[in-house]
């Protein structure tokens, strides 16, 4: 039994295994190294409540752990960014000059990231980003900064396999009007491309607009015939959209809703209204797979946590790492030199706002990026600087009367694609699996599993088709015959191979086209009648 309660952790190609102790910090700090830590973070959001409580609780059982290390991280500095970019960015540079920071965590949104990562840059403290997925801010082009979460364009794939899956053929983007949102767009739209899934309307929408302003989009948005709708936005935002849209009858029989990581993962996170919960019943969203293991589950115990949020086991498993890399950092340095990493190189100042360059921080940037942690989350490993994100889960949304206001349906990995079941390695999803996935889906309006919707209606009701034909005056009949009205055009009867053709096509589709055909005015050409269609 004992054997299951060891926790092992593999850094750095050493094994050490230990018991999770209930055992807090000594506070015996006087012999340590304490190493400021910055932290920003919007302290009056979910994520950033959250986020605080689990650096918090990665730091006490770190040093639980690891007592005899020489160094501590110091979380101390915490900064409110108040979803303000430009308060992110003075909080920033407050931490590096003022506290001395050697890391910084936060910012948390990607607009407020942005700057804080140019300082980062500038002044070479590695910024470490729990929670800020967006595409535009790519660890590539800057060199100190870290996306220790999901980068939002992994969640690309999983999302176009469930088109695929479904076959659908259309869909509408609702998105935030931000840089979190916009920046994923794009390649979205690409990608369905791909399978030859058009974006047929993309709405982007403020964070300011009122509770009219989305409803009338949502009107907007209704009188479409496509019914798959795929959304992309922050919780906050999200919550109000889906409550509009079942007020506006949109979460209904006939509609695809489907969510991306960020509502997925948020949406777990505040114990959410009643309200919001039910009306997002039928939904169907994807986020990052994490395996429960006996660590998390040792983890919530010890914590005493009723439920677990992404972000903070991110942010939890990035605070391991990172103390892990400073105390290596600090073993090394001290041979060279009596210089540490609690200590800077003052004499070498940067360009910017007089910030002092960091010494510690490339050191740190290197020992980050070869940690290999077995975390809460899963594997942490960074790959080019970005948390690895392999797996992801396929959820339902039951709404508040199931108890469960979600149920995971299914899985997407790499190479295996969709399937009911996390498959082994090796096996690739079979049809049969599928079947399961599609029969555990409770569509919106309660709508039957084993039918999933077309993802698109006809026309209103009274609206026909208007097909143009050609007169039939010269020319075999043989393949096509019409007589018509030669006051309204309509053409009253009609035969011949090409109409028969049309006809069976017709009937191939699993719903009924109503339409009518017009005999041209003059005796046109097929170009004319092309001319036509423009004219509608
Ligand atoms: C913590 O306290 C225990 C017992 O009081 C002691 O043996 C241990 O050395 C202390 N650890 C640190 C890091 O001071
Ligand atoms: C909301 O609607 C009002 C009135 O139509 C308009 O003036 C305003 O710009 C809209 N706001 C947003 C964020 O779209
Ligand atoms: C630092 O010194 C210790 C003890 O002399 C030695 O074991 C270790 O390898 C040295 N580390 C480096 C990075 O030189
Ligand atoms: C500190 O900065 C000065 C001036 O750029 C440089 O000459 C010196 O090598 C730096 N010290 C260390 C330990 O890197
Ligand atoms: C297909 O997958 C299901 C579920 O993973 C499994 O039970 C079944 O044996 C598989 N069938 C074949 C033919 O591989
Ligand atoms: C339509 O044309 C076909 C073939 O020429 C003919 O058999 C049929 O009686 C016609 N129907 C009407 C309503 O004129
Ligand atoms: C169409 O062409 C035929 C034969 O060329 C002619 O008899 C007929 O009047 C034309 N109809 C119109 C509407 O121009």
């Amino acid at each position: 039994m004992a054997i299951h309660l060891i926790l092992s952790i593999i850094l750095f190609g050493l094994t050490l295994c230990f018991e999770p102790s209930n055992s807090v910090e000594n506070g015996s700090t006087g012999s340590k190294k304490m190493v400021p830590v910055g932290v920003i973070l919007d302290q009056d959001s979910g994520v950033g409540k959250m986020g605080k409580s689990y650096i918090a609780m990665a730091v006490s059982d770190f040093y639980a752990r690891y007592a005899d290390y020489k160094t501590r991280l110091n979380p101390a500095a915490m900064k409110n960014s108040v979803k303000d970019p430009v308060v992110a960015a003075s909080a920033a540079l407050e931490l590096m000059k003022n506290e001395r920071v050697q890391i910084l965590i936060g910012p948390q949104t990607s607009e407020e990231a942005k700057f804080a990562i140019n300082l980062g840059n500038k002044a070479q403290i590695p910024i470490i980003s729990i929670s800020a997925p967006s595409p535009s801010l790519s660890p590539n082009q800057n060199p100190f900064f870290i996306r220790a979460c999901q980068g939002d364009y992994s969640q690309i794939k999983p999302l176009t396999s469930i088109f695929q899956t479904f076959g659908w053929r259309q869909a509408i983007v609702i998105y935030e009007d931000t840089e979190f949102g916009n920046g994923l767009i794009p390649y979205l739209t690409d990608s369905l491309q791909q399978i030859e899934t058009r974006v047929l309307y993309r709405s982007p929408i403020s964070p300011s607009s009122t509770r009219l302003n989305i409803s009338k989009e949502l009107e907007n948005i209704k009188a479409m015939d496509t019914k798959v709708i795929l959304v992309h936005m922050t919780a906050l935002l999200g919550s109000q959209l889906f409550v509009l849209a079942k007020h506006a009858g949109m979460i209904s029989e006939g509609y695809v809703w489907i969510v991306t990581t960020e509502l997925s993962t948020l949406l777990g996170l505040d114990p959410l209204e009643k309200k919001v919960i039910d009306s997002m019943h039928g939904v169907l969203g994807v986020r990052a797979y994490v395996p429960n293991t006996k660590t998390l589950q040792d983890f919530k115990t010890r914590w005493n946590l009723k439920r677990i949020n992404l972000f903070g086991l991110w942010a939890y498993d990035t605070i391991w790492a990172l103390a892990k890399a400073v105390e290596l950092i600090s073993h090394e340095s001290s041979n060279a030199s009596t210089q540490s990493v609690s200590s800077r190189n003052s004499t070498t100042t940067g360009k910017v706002f007089g910030l002092i360059v960091s010494e510690s921080g490339k050191g740190l940037l290197q020992k980050l990026q070869s940690t290999r942690l077995e975390g809460l989350s899963g594997q942490f490993r960074l790959i080019r600087r970005q948390l690895k994100v392999e797996k992801y889960e396929i959820i339902n949304f039951r709404g508040s009367k199931s108890g469960e206001s979600e149920t995971v349906i299914g899985y997407w990995m790499p190479k295996k694609g969709i399937s009911a079941d996390l498959v082994e390695n090796g096996k690739v999803a079979n049809s049969s699996s599928l079947e399961e996935l599609k029969q555990r889906i409770i569509w919106p309006g309660n709508h039957h599993p084993q039918v999933p919707p077309k993802g698109w209606v006809i026309p209103a009701p009274g609206k026909k088709l208007r097909i143009g034909v050609p007169q039939t005056t010269a020319g075999f009949r043989e393949f096509l015959n019409i007589k018509w009205d030669p006051e309204t055009f309509k053409v009253t009867n009609i035969s011949g191979f090409s109409y028969d053709v049309f006809m069976a096509a017709l009937d191939q589709l699993p719903f009924k086209v109503p339409h009518e055909f017009f005999a041209d005015e003059n005796n046109a050409t097929y170009d004319d009648l092309l001319y036509q269609i423009k004219l509608q």
